[in-house]
């Protein structure tokens, strides 16, 4: 299982968090990464972590000011990226746009729906992976393997009806070990969370509990 901990705007200290996945990842068979903001991606990347940015625009080298280009979070360490989060939404032109630009620095590439139909739209644009987070469960600690499992199933058969080799990520309240089981018994092959780690007490702790089971 991927697990992909997205650190938001959120106020935790993020080489800290980084560190705390690094080490988890180095003790589990399942693949952990962070994406911090993009402020942060030189330091979190430092410190040997997968590293990913939570953006990127659909732009190239120019005259795109305030934009986040592809190649600099690559620079700063970045090996993948989020894109079209919930909390980030694109135009469809734009979300391709971006999967064309991450492809082009190289970066792997997670795409967020809020459900099965937008699943398939974005699979056919040929990212390496979606995720589906139905907004009103993010950040509420109800996770949707348990609380929408239809819609995780759903999504599955949504990305492989367009594209058998796009993976699908599950996410929203997602934050204990349990959670990460039934994601996988839904034929996710992955969770994207952020909340249950990083603002947890102990993310260290919160991390270990979530591979506990994998
Ligand atoms: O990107 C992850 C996300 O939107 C889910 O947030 O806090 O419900 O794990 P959370």
């Amino acid at each position: 299982m991927f697990v992909l901990v997205n650190l938001k705007t959120y106020p935790c200290e993020p080489v800290a968090v980084a560190e705390a996945v690094r080490d988890v990842d180095e003790s589990t068979d399942a693949r952990l990464a962070v994406a911090p903001q993009a402020a942060h991606l030189e330091r979190v990347a430092e410190t040997g972590v997968e590293t990913w940015a939570q953006h990127v625009d659909p732009v190239e080298h120019g005259s795109n000011t305030g934009h986040t280009l592809a190649e600099s979070v690559a620079d700063a360490g970045a090996v993948g990226t989020l894109i079209n989060h919930s909390e980030q939404r694109l135009k469809l032109a734009d979300i391709d746009g971006s999967v064309r630009a991450a492809e082009r620095a190289g970066l792997e590439t997670v795409v967020c729906a809020n459900n099965p139909e937008q699943i398939g739209a974005a699979a056919a644009l040929g990212p390496d992976a979606v995720a589906v987070e139905p907004p009103e469960l993010i950040g509420t600690g109800t996770p949707v393997s348990q609380a929408d499992p239809d819609i995780v199933e759903g999504a599955v058969s949504a990305a492989e009806a367009v594209d058998d080799d796009v993976s699908v990520l599950c996410g929203a309240g997602i934050s204990t070990g349990e959670d990460v089981v039934s994601a996988d018994d839904l034929g996710a092959e992955g969770v994207l969370l952020a909340s249950g780690v990083a603002k947890a007490d102990d993310p260290r702790a919160a991390l270990e509990d979530l591979v506990d089971p994998l």
